[in-house]
């Protein structure tokens, strides 16, 4: 009889600690970050991917990221335009040269108190509807209330990869220059 109590109680206590591990497991799945939270910082995005005139929005650090390869004509608009925020830069500097294209890749958050503009196909510009600020293709500012064109979020380029989060010397050279400011 003692034999069978002793059985019984080791199967219970088995049983019970085989729950509670479960209960662990499942908790610990709980508390840890998902693996797009642990990579959250950086993110990594393949350029050549992307169609010319077509905005798409990525997300870095919780924050919209406006990509697009730019088109031909405005890579000539773009070339002809001073650089507003920059001494006597062309608008062009603004771009990422990757690969065989240029590519528009700025924080989607306008500069003047936020809001997230839109893209205007047609006009190839973007509009922020909040007070009416206007951006270029470039995402140079246009017309004000906003202060400056959208930021540029650090970057590293590898072949036609860049990482968002990293500083590589690409973007070292456009905040020396005053092309954007540090996010
Ligand atoms: S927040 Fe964009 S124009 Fe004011």
């Amino acid at each position: 009889m003692s034999d069978r109590r002793d059985f019984m109680g080791m199967a219970l206590g088995a049983f019970t600690g085989l729950g509670a591990l479960g209960a662990l497991y499942a908790a610990k799945r709980t508390w840890d970050p998902l693996p797009s939270v642990k990579a959250a910082g950086f993110t990594k995005l393949d350029l050549k991917n992307y169609k010319e005139g077509e905005l798409v929005t990525e997300v870095w650090r919780g924050k919209p990221i406006f990509v697009m390869k730019m088109k031909k004509d405005m890579l000539e608009k773009a070339k002809k335009r001073e650089d507003s925020t920059a001494k006597g830069h062309k608008d062009i500097e603004r771009l990422i040269k990757a690969g065989d294209g240029y590519y528009m890749v700025c924080v989607g958050l306008c500069t003047h108190l936020g809001c997230i503009p839109g893209y205007r196909p047609e006009t190839e510009d973007f509009l922020c509807a909040c007070h009416g600020g206007q951006y270029t293709e470039t995402a140079d500012v246009k017309k004000a209330p906003p202060p400056r064109g959208l930021d540029i979020p650090p970057f590293k380029l590898e072949g036609t990869v860049i990482t968002l989060g990293e500083e590589g010397p690409e973007y070292k050279k456009m905040l020396a220059d005053g092309i954007t400011l540090p996010v």
